[in-house]
Formats: structure tokens, sequence, C-alpha cells
């Protein structure tokens, strides 16, 4: 396993659309980057994390909602010149592979949303408040659920990155041009 490094604004690779992983994609390479996906996540305490933001724009997207698992041992690491060790592993860990929407309500809650490719920002988003997701799992098999709460805002935050969608775009312009200046402020006191 392995940190990835996490494409932030503006990298222009964060706009791609992802492409599909075909039938003949489903093998080890697969296993390997979903287990660094998953390991770049918890080190960055995300939730969730698109292929693309590790570079790959494949659709694929990992997701955690759970809390640190005081419990889990840590993933030690040596990456970055030096051995540290990061977060435990959490407890639900899902992968949804060429994931599609199906019938999103009409009707939207809004949560406060964060995206690791947006250091440091958060802002209220609307969306649907329930979908459903039709998804593969990393043997190639189908999946369908229907989702609600933080998961279904979740998933829609995450599909919209194989769209090369950031959740700032759903800002009015002057929000988002708020929100990316802050991100400047912030990257200049760093
Ligand atoms: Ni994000």
């Amino acid at each position: 396993m392995a940190i990835r490094e996490i494409l932030e604004v503006p990298d222009p690779r964060l706009k791609t659309v992802s492409e599909p992983v075909n039938a003949d994609e489903f093998n080890d390479d697969l296993r390997v980057l979903i287990d660094d996906m998953f390991e770049t996540m918890y080190a960055a305490h995300g939730i969730g994390l698109a292929a693309i933001q590790v570079g790959v724009p494949k659709r694929i997207l990992v997701i955690d909602l759970q809390p640190e698992d005081p419990d889990a041992e840590p993933i030690e690491c040596d990456h970055d010149g030096h051995k540290h060790t990061h977060p435990a592993t959490k407890k639900e860990p899902r992968v949804f592979i060429n994931p599609e929407i199906l019938d999103p309500a009409e009707e939207l809650s809004t949560y406060q949303e964060g995206c690791l490719s947006v250091p440091d920002i958060y802002a209220d988003v609307d969306r649907p408040a329930t979908c459903t997701v039709r998804w593969q799992d990393l043997d190639g098999n189908e999946h369908t659920e229907a989702l609600e709460g933080m998961m279904a805002t979740c998933i829609q935050h995450e599909m919209d990155h194989l769209e090369g969608v950031l959740f700032i775009d759903h800002l009015s312009r002057l929000k988002k041009q708020m929100a990316l200046k802050k991100l400047k402020k912030l990257r200049l006191a760093a």
C-alpha cells in the first residue's frame, strides 16, 4: 500500500471526465489502486475519495463515513523521507466502481461539504436528499442500493468528481471566488 499525492485546485486534471473501468480491468492493479486510495484518504482524514483526486481518470470511488477506529492498528509509513504512523483505518470501507445515480429525489437536503482537493474550505451545498445508486464491486458484480442522509450526499459529491466537478462549482460565482481567495490566503500563510 502507498499514500498517493492528492491533486488540489486549480490542478486542471481535476476537471477530467473519468473513464469507465472496463471488464478486463478488474484485476490486481485495480486492487492496488483501491488499497492506495483508502490509505491516502485515511491519512488525510477524509470520508470519500475519487480516483481522479490521485490523478487516475477512472470511475472509482472509495467512501468510509465511520469515525476513526481507535482500536485499529495504525498504518506505518516511510514516505516523505521519514518513518511515521498514520491514523488507524475506519470501520466501513466501501468501494463503488462505475457508479450511476438512478433516481435522485426532488427533495433537497443541505450539508456543509469539504473536499480533500479543496483543503480547509467548507460550504453548504444542496443536493437531492436520497438517490439510488448502481455500481460494481471489485469482482465486477453489480449492486443497487437506495441511499439517504450523509451517504447520499457523499456519493453525489464523489460522483461529481467523475465529471470533473467540485463542490465549489455548486456555489454562486461570488461565493466560489471567495472560497478560492481564502484558500490562496491559507496557502500563503502555511
Ligand atoms: Ni471531493
